[in-house]
């Protein structure tokens, strides 16, 4: 059996330092928002390139929270893309927001920029959300660009993306997170830097909307039991901020290692010369890509069906995101949108298929998957 993502492979690593480290903190007697949240605060923060970080309780919560802290309200617009993760048009949507979805690039997974350009001339846009999917950096140039020049706030879901970079032209290079008025991560388990358990991060610039996302994940209360506003109860565990502080010492590992699995994917595929469209791993001299999920197209759904179902009866883990795009969920339905609205979106989501993808990955398990793709194709 290969599994998709396996989170045993990984504790078998590093399981001393995390039981010593949950251990010291049960014997501390201070499991709510103590010393581990703040310190992980600090150096998630650093990591990114910003100033403040504010833990939360999950990646959908971080968006939540750093849309209202951001001034996004009733009425307001909001854009983001349809081939995503469900929370990052849900938290617009649960606020009131109008949402408007533009279709990603073919290429890139990622928000396709010109088509949000066209957006951003008809219409008066409150916030973007540019997903940086599978762990690919959307252009962050590009991105600062766009908010310059017409004065909309960005929120980057960095969620897949923790540790991806982009060059600017000045040489400059900026991780993925650095760009937006804020940005948000997600520890969930699968996640490139992921806890044991659910977890999120909003990390900013701006001191404003750090405090207020301080004060809206506790009740919105900045002195405890004033409340300023109707907050949430959204904080960020100690213990999983604790196992995160471990875990963050080895991230840039991590990152090598699903890049070294990526590169392997790449050489078997090239060998076989196979009609798979596969993610390179370019040798640009920055991170752009930190794969999160290794994510492969096939010709049509009828191949993709094919491939999948040999790999399963193979024991081989396989995944699809997402299945059904984002303007075509029952619950969206008001939002008006009909099949044929973003037929990017609709292709890669029945022609796309996630392969294993973790650093512990083995070269003889990656070979077997594109040995058994090759069967099937
Ligand atoms: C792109 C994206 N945004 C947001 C989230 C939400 O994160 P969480 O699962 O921690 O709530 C996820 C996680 O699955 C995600 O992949």
């Amino acid at each position: 059996m290969i599994p998709l993502f396996d989170l045993t492979r990984q504790y078998e690593r590093i399981r001393g330092e995390i039981l010593n480290a949950i251990d010291k903190l049960i014997s501390s007697g201070n499991v709510i928002l103590g010393e581990n949240v703040r310190r992980l605060e600090e150096e998630i923060a650093s990591f990114t390139g910003v100033k403040h970080g504010v833990g939360v309780a999950s990646g959908s919560d971080a968006l939540l929270i750093a849309l209202r802290a951001m001034g996004v309200e009733k009425g307001d617009t909001v854009v983001t893309t349809p081939y995503t993760f469900f929370a990052t048009a849900s938290a617009p949507y649960r606020l009131g927001a109008r949402v408007i979805f533009v279709d990603v690039d073919e290429s890139t997974f990622n928000m396709d920029l010109n088509q949000l350009e066209h957006v951003l001339k008809k219409e008066k846009v409150k916030a973007i959300i540019p997903v940086h999917l599978f762990g690919r950096t959307v252009d962050l140039e590009a991105l600062s660009f766009l908010r310059e020049k017409y004065g909309v706030m960005i929120l980057e879901d960095c969620a897949q993306s923790m540790g991806s970079e982009w060059k600017f032209s000045s040489g400059e290079i900026r991780k993925s997170g650095s760009v937006g008025d804020a940005a948000i991560f997600s520890f969930f388990p699968t996640k490139n830097l992921g806890t044991y358990g659910d977890g999120g991060m909003i990390v900013t610039n701006s001191d404003e909307i750090a405090e207020e996302s301080r004060i809206l994940r506790v009740h919105g209360a900045r002195k405890k039991y004033f409340h300023e506003k109707v907050g949430y109860n959204s904080r960020l565990d100690e213990i999983h901020a604790a196992i995160l502080r471990v875990k963050l010492r080895y991230l840039e590992r991590w990152t090598e290692e699903r890049t070294r699995v990526a590169r392997t994917y790449q050489k078997l595929f090239e060998e076989k010369k196979l009609p798979v469209v596969y993610p390179r791993v370019e040798e640009k001299g920055f991170r752009y890509h930190v794969f999160h999920q290794y994510v492969v197209l096939f010709e049509n759904e009828e191949v993709r069906e094919r491939v999948r179902e040999g790999l399963k009866e193979r024991g081989i883990q396989t995944a699809i995101y997402y299945p059904l795009p984002l303007h075509l969920q029952k619950c969206f339905r008001d939002l008006g949108y009909q099949e044929g609205d973003f037929p990017v979106a609709e292709s890669l989501s029945k022609r796309s298929l996630a392969l294993p993808m973790f650093p512990e990955l083995r070269d003889d398990e990656i070979k077997e998957v594109v040995d058994t793709i090759a069967l099937f194709l």
